[in-house]
């Protein structure tokens, strides 16, 4: 079963509530919010009170995506708003286990991101212990970019590493470039979850372009 989570990124911030009703309507599965710190990623989006703001108007889950040098200092504030997917990215923090654990403890499911650069094997010693692993194919920081193929090979290798896990619920999202082509060797390569931002946003008929992503 494959979930889409459009990416409030793409979305008019001056129409919010109406934009994430728009997606929720189109057939979304999670709605993806990408929270950058100009510190980790050269551009700033916004933090925890719009988060909040948002919560009220929509059913879908929330994927938070963090990207800032101090995920840790967010834990309990996203926990209080209601968050399904809290995911912060392995090239911020040196104590992963403990940071897993701390995000459980406050009744959210654990995500781990990569970026482009990074690799699968980083996460050998937590795949227990993880809900997501979140491979980049973008570097982080802005929508619309390109898809970067070489994340086909590590949504394999992800998946590979997760089929050593027993019992595992674990999912694959794959983050960055995907529309309606890409997502064909992303899908095929393991991944179950998919974000699009530009993609969707962008499309005159937003449902259609979430079931194309999703049946393509
Ligand atoms: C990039 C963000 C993505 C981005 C995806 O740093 O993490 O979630 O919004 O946008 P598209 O789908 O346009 O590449
Ligand atoms: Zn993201």
């Amino acid at each position: 079963m494959i979930k889409i989570a459009p990416s409030m990124l793409s979305a008019n911030f001056a129409t919010l509530s109406e934009e994430i009703k728009s997606i929720e309507l189109a057939g979304a599965d999670l709605l993806h919010i990408d929270i950058m710190d100009g510190h980790f990623v050269p551009n700033l989006t916004f933090g925890a009170p719009i988060v909040k703001a948002i919560r009220p108007y929509t059913q879908l889950p929330f994927d938070v995506h963090l990207m800032v040098t101090n995920p840790g200092d967010y834990v309990e504030e996203f926990a209080k708003i209601g968050v399904e997917y809290f995911t912060f990215h392995q090239e911020t923090v040196p104590h992963m286990h403990r940071l897993i654990q701390h995000i459980k403890q406050c009744s959210m499911k654990a995500g781990v991101a990569l970026n482009p650069s990074t690799p699968v094997s980083l996460l050998e010693d937590v795949a227990a212990d993880l809900d997501m692993i979140l491979i980049m194919s973008v570097n982080p920081g802005f929508g619309g970019q390109s898809f970067i193929p070489n994340a086909i090979k590590k949504v394999k290798q992800a998946k590979m590493l997760l089929e050593e896990v027993d019992n595992t619920t674990a999912v694959i999202e794959v983050d960055g470039g995907i529309n309606d082509i890409t997502c064909v060797p992303i899908k095929r390569a393991g991944a179950t979850v998919l974000v699009a931002g530009s993609a969707v946003f962008g499309a005159d008929d937003r449902a259609h372009m979430i079931e194309s992503i999703r049946n393509n």
